[in-house]
């Protein structure tokens, strides 16, 4: 029995191209896991389907992609002492439950609505996120595709960050706990708004799910050009408004914020802002940074270190780096299960990290909270996002 059903499992999954998704949870009776849950999934790079396997604890997760090595990767998943093995698949879906007595209980549950969803989903994941096919309107509107059709040749390097972004989004499995409930998303700094407009559609369009979406900026004559469109647009959920992250009162707490290349310290007032909501995602790609580097020219800086500090540009990446380490320590400490990925190949942008949150617990985990204060000792600087969350996080951050 226990052989039939790991066969099951491990023929949906390798049968790539019909596989939606399979998600390995919980542990077995007596037994413990290093992951809370892996998630596997095809994905398509270079014209060829990869078994993208995703796997969570409450601090990070890891995700690697695989083309030969798949099926070994399988078998080790079904090696592992998991409860629950669920795999959606066009061929159909398998539900396996391991009972404390250790036996397998295994059921073919007829796909549901959910599943002809997922297998939109994962068509739409196949071609891209957003297509000349499946988001025409929105590309019209925004003024990415001409009218007759085509992505126009000074908007592809854009159009290539928005879907990756968004796929970046995607795979964080956050969006997944908005199928029932409405979800709030705010894009602070939005400029030019190609990813505000990006997100809605994508949400509200695409994923058919109750979006409202905010953008926010400083620029008055670019809102206002915003809300224009969106009035002609009759997108009823998307909303703009002008004035200062900081100052950002919303009438109902933002479920995911993102920030993508806000100015400087602008990325530190989005994550601060989303830090106090308490947001399930925040979703930032840092841009120019220049704070922590005026803090460390007023300090001496480690004698270790000497002869990086010769040239002034190593000088300024390790302030990016030391920027962006202490912005992840930080949601890591407050809750969030943080990774810091490579957004857009660097031809596209040199500002190409993104840092991800999801929340997945409450604040204090005492590792992160040692390793910051170490970093901060070792370079005699304070973050300016700590300065930011103030008193109410003190405890966490300073010693
Ligand atoms: C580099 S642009 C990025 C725009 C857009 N997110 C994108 O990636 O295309 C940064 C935007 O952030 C806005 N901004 C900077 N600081 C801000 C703040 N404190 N509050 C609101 N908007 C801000 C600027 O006005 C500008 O439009």
């Amino acid at each position: 029995m226990e052989q039939d059903y790991k066969r099951l499992v491990r023929e949906r999954i390798l049968a790539r191209d019909e596989l939606i998704r399979a998600t390995f949870s919980g542990e077995q009776k007596g037994s413990s896991l290093a992951w809370n849950n892996v998630v596997v999934r095809p994905v398509e790079i270079k014209g060829e389907i990869h078994l993208q396997f995703s796997y969570f604890d409450d601090k990070k997760d890891i995700t690697k992609n695989y083309l030969e090595e798949a099926a070994s990767k399988v078998d080790e998943l079904l090696a592992l002492p998991f409860r629950n093995i669920f795999v959606e698949s066009a061929d159909g879906n398998v539900q396996v439950n391991i009972s404390k007595k250790g036996k397998a209980v295994v059921s073919e549950p007829k796909p549901s609505k959910a599943h002809a969803e997922t297998n939109l989903a994962h068509d739409r994941q196949k071609s891209r996120l957003l297509s000349a096919e499946n988001a025409e309107p929105f590309l019209k509107a925004v003024g990415i595709m001409t009218s007759d059709g085509k992505i126009r040749a000074d908007m592809q390097s854009k159009f290539k960050q928005i879907n990756e972004f968004l796929r970046l989004v995607d795979e964080t499995d956050a969006l997944q706990a908005f199928t029932d409930q409405p979800i709030h998303v705010v894009d602070f700094g939005c400029g030019n708004a190609y990813l505000t407009f990006a997100i809605y559609y994508y949400l509200h369009d695409i994923l058919k799910l109750d979006a409202h979406v905010t953008g926010i900026d400083i620029k008055a004559d670019l809102i206002e050009r915003h809300k224009e469109k969106v009035k002609s647009l009759g997108w009823s959920q998307l909303n703009f408004q002008v004035g200062q992250i900081a100052d950002y009162k919303p009438a109902t707490i933002p479920n995911v914020v993102l920030a993508l290349h806000a100015c400087d310290t602008a990325t530190d007032d989005a994550l601060a802002q989303g830090i106090h909501w308490g947001s399930k995602l925040i979703v930032c790609a840092p841009c120019c940074q220049h704070e922590l580097q005026a803090q460390m020219s007023r300090v001496p800086m480690p004698e270790q270190f000497a002869s990086v500090f010769k040239d002034g540009i190593f000088f300024e990446r390790i302030g990016d780096i030391l920027t962006d380490t202490f912005r992840a320590t930080i949601l890591r400490i407050m809750g969030y299960r943080t990774d810091v990925t490579q957004f857009v190949p660097i031809e596209h942008t040199a500002k190409n990290l993104m840092i991800r949150s999801v929340k997945t617990s409450s604040a204090g985990n005492t590792h992160w909270v040692e390793e910051y204060r170490n970093l901060k000792s070792f370079w005699q600087v304070t973050p300016y996002l700590e300065k930011l969350l103030g008193d109410e996080y003190k405890p966490y951050l300073s010693s």
